[in-house]
């Protein structure tokens, strides 16, 4: 069967550009026939973001909320939470060692820092924390580890995942053939959903629409989405309208052509914003309740997250023994 794997950090409230980039299509690959899918939540990643327990513990719950109201069906998936596998940081130091820094140092997220530092006048590794510059070597654990083919993620982890695959190929390379080499399953259509403010949508520029707010708040967030000054009756731009992008990633072909065709025609954007509020929270709305149901119930998720754990480290104990062989390390036990 064909393994997906994904996994969202736990910073921060979901928001309706992890649903489309991961969520959704992830959700959707698990109920394909021959596929094997391992959801996880990446609470280890948290840390390189964030030193706040109860916003990393209130995270967790959330998104794992998320997964289920959004069909994560937890007896066909593998659904955990990271930091219940160790054999995923004993994987990350054998992968360490065979990462070359230089791979690392061309890294976005690291470069980013590194270029804020330079703007900023301040020393180049400034605010730079080892676990941030390790990173990708975590993620590329975590995906090595259950031999995922296919990644379901958003535009910005393609890096990630390529050098997940660099990676596991000096493994390969040095110890034999042990991993598959995964690939990044992007869709093209919601690779990159914009925010608030017409840029990416993201925790980092406070942009973002949760996907579970209650349904007034959610219309409100929809009527905030940037716009131009165009006057009702004039014709709109599709090409470079966050408004339009959001309603894409949620509507048919047929109903993005109607959409298109509505800007033409000059559709005032409260009404446009009405329709985007509309689309969205019809896909939503089922699943809000389920959300909802399960925040009140944080022991129900924990029940299922610790029963998940238990299934992937079935997986992950035996393989990592075959890795601890294969690099010249006792057995354990
Ligand atoms: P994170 O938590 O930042 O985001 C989770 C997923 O949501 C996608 N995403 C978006 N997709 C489209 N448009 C957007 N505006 C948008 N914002 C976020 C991200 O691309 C991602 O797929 N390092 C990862 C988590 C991770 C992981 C992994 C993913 C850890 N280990 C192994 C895959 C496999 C991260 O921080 O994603």
């Amino acid at each position: 069967p064909l393994r997906v794997l994904t996994g969202i950090t736990t910073s921060g409230t979901p928001h309706l550009g992890n649903y489309v980039g991961a969520v959704r299509p992830t959700v959707r690959a698990s109920r394909l026939p021959n596929t094997e899918s391992f959801m996880f939540l990446a609470d280890y990643h948290a840390l390189i973001k964030t030193g706040d327990p109860a916003r990393v513990q209130r995270s967790t719950l959330e998104i794992a909320a998320t997964w289920i109201a959004c069909g994560l069906d937890p007896e066909q998936v593998t659904f955990y939470r990271q930091s219940d596998i160790p054999e995923i940081t004993e994987l990350t130091w054998l992968l360490t060692c065979m990462t070359g820094k230089g791979l690392l140092n061309r890294a976005h997220a690291y470069k980013a820092m590194l270029d804020r530092n330079a703007a900023a006048g301040a020393e180049p590794d400034e605010g730079v924390t080892a676990g941030l510059f390790m990173y990708p070597v975590l993620m590329a654990a975590d995906i090595l580890l259950f031999n995922a083919q296919q990644v379901p993620v958003g535009r910005d982890q393609i890096q990630h995942i390529e050098m997940a695959r660099d990676i596991a190929s000096s493994f390969n390379h040095q110890y034999g053939e042990h991993f598959m080499l995964p690939e990044a399953a992007i869709e093209e259509s919601v690779a990159t959903l914009p925010g608030l403010d017409g840029r990416k949508m993201s925790k980092s520029y406070d942009n973002t629409i949760p996907l579970f707010v209650p349904r007034e708040q959610l219309k409100k967030l929809i009527m905030g989405i940037v716009t131009d000054s165009r006057a009702p009756g004039e014709p709109k731009d599709t090409e470079g309208s966050a408004l339009f992008q959001i309603y894409q990633a949620f509507a048919t072909p047929e109903e993005t052509a109607a959409f298109a065709q509505a800007y033409a025609d000059g559709i005032a954007w409260g009404d446009a914003k009405q329709r985007l509020f509309e689309r969205i929270d019809a896909e939503i709305a089922p699943m809000r309740a389920t959300y909802d149901e399960l925040m009140a119930h944080p022991e129900r998720v924990e029940a299922l997250l610790q029963a998940g754990a238990v299934k992937a480290r079935a997986i992950a104990t035996p393989f990592a023994a075959r890795l601890r062989h294969a690099v010249g390390l006792r057995p354990l036990q």
